[in-house]
């Protein structure tokens, strides 16, 4: 689902799982709403088939591969009420550690690791070369981005986003929806929904949040109703 940049890095990485371990996915295509460049998509032999709501009628296992963490909150909502189930990837070259549970549909990425009794819940993107270690929690939707680090035991709320190289000192809670920019390093609790950036990293959205209002919101397709125990987080 999502057929831009992030969309075509999950090729990638399903192609080098196959590569490693014997093809283990078959790779049916894009789905997207939106207006992904033909081709970059057509430099690697792939093309959109349609848009989302094709998903109900594909007899498929899917990933979202789009950064927005509300994007991929309402797409896992609309997936889960069609019936279809999120695959978890996790690239040949990334590291594991002990007991490291991942939600469905988390990625991990090349040269990502994750130490031990770290847990990820639905949807988590952890990007090339990001550092978790132990103890860490990454709620739904969250991102850690390329590079960034997280000492032991950080919480990153539902939605949270850890910027590119950015680092987050032992023990500190990301609180939901909120974002670290790109560099910064975290050495305080961030509130849910703040944007924060610098070292150290302080606020640079007014405290009102009128600066996240500004931002365009997602088009996605109209929803079904959901089943019964379909995920229910909002963001
Ligand atoms: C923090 C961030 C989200 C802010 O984006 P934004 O709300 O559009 O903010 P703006 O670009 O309008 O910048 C607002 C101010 O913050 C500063 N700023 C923005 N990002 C910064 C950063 N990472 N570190 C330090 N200062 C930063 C800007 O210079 C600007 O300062 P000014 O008002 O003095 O001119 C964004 O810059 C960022 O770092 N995103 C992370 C991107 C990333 O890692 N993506 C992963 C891709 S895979």
């Amino acid at each position: 689902m999502g057929a831009a940049g992030y969309g075509r890095e999950l090729l990638d990485l399903v192609e080098a799982i196959n590569a490693a371990g014997g093809d283990a996915y078959g790779f049916l295509g894009f789905l997207d709403d939106g207006h992904a460049d033909p081709d970059p998509l057509a430099r690697r032999g792939s093309s959109v088939l349609g848009g989302l709501e094709l998903l109900a009628g594909l007899d498929a296992d899917y990933l979202i591969g789009i950064g927005a963490a509300a994007a991929r909150a309402r797409i896992d909502r609309y997936a889960s009420a069609c019936g279809r189930r999120p695959t978890t990837l996790v690239h040949p070259r990334a590291h594991l550690g002990g007991d490291v549970r991942l939600g469905p549909g988390t990625v991990v990425c090349a040269l990502a690791s994750l130490t031990t009794n770290i847990r990820t819940g639905r949807h988590v993107l952890v990007d090339i070369g990001a550092g978790i270690a132990h103890d860490c929690h990454l709620g739904d939707y969250a991102t850690v981005a390329p590079g960034a680090r997280l000492g032991g035991g950080v919480q990153v709320g539902a939605g949270a986003w850890v910027g590119m190289q950015a680092s987050v000192v032992p023990g500190r809670r990301i609180g939901a929806g909120a974002v670290v920019g790109a560099g910064a390093v975290v050495t305080d609790d961030v509130r849910p929904g703040l944007v924060v950036a610098g070292v150290p990293a302080r606020p640079i959205d007014p405290a009102d949040g009128s600066a996240q209002a500004a931002r365009p919101p997602i088009v996605l397709p109209r929803m079904p109703e959901l089943a019964p125990g379909a995920p229910q987080a909002d963001l």
